[in-house]
């Protein structure tokens, strides 16, 4: 930047030597070739500076371009390595959503956990109607039972109760251990079977 002003600088020593030399009238012939000297040299070096400074602006140019590109390279890698992160992480939230979502429909609907509790719990009764209790597949014995509607089968399942004849359905049938969710399932499922 100091050296541009080197121009402004020779042009105002070249103008006071043509002027010191116009000033002496008998040599004015000299003092014109002088300044013709002058008018050259400072035309030289206003060439060089120009150069100089072109060479240095180039030279800025050239860094400048390359700090960039290294720049966009370093960017670039730690885009391509983000991304590479959020894919593994939404993979990830996928895979555990999706486990979540097939673990939800699971217990009820798919793995058959009403039959598998039937067949543990209540099987012993209800299928061979031991001590009256309504056989499952028993479509008569158990089309009352269902005109009452799934919450009192329900509450009666999980409390137990006497029926008319005395006959006894025990508490969850006996199994205390059960929940009231899987005596719901379970009873869904023996209604579904005596439809
Ligand atoms: C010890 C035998 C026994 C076992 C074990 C048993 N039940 Fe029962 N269950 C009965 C009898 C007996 C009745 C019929 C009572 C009546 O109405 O006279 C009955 C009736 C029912 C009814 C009909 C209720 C209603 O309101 O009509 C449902 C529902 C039922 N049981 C569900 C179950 C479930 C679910 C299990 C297994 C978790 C189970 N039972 C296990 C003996 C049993």
């Amino acid at each position: 930047m100091i050296q541009m002003k080197r121009p402004a600088l020779l042009t105002t020593l070249f103008l006071s030597a043509f002027l010191m030399a116009a000033c002496s009238s008998d040599k004015g012939e000299e003092a014109a070739k002088k300044a013709a000297d002058v008018k050259d040299m400072v035309t030289e070096s206003a060439k060089e500076v120009a150069s100089t400074a072109k060479e240095a602006t180039t030279e800025a140019v050239e860094k400048a371009t390359e700090t960039v590109k290294e720049t966009a390279a370093e960017a670039t890698e730690a885009v391509a390595e983000k991304t590479a992160e959020v894919v593994e992480e939404t993979k990830a939230a996928v895979t555990d959503k999706a486990e979540a979502a097939i673990a939800a429909i699971t217990p009820d609907a798919v793995s058959g956990k009403g039959k598998e509790i039937y067949d543990s719990a209540c099987f012993a009764c209800h299928a061979e109607g031991l001590a009256s209790a309504p056989k499952v597949g028993d479509t008569e014995a158990w089309t009352a039972r269902i005109a009452k509607g799934s919450e009192v089968l329900y509450e009666n399942a999980i409390n137990g109760f006497v029926g008319k004849k005395g006959t006894i359905m025990p508490p969850k049938g006996g199994r205390a251990d059960l929940s009231d969710d899987d005596i719901k399932v379970t009873v869904d499922y023996m209604v579904s079977e005596s439809k």
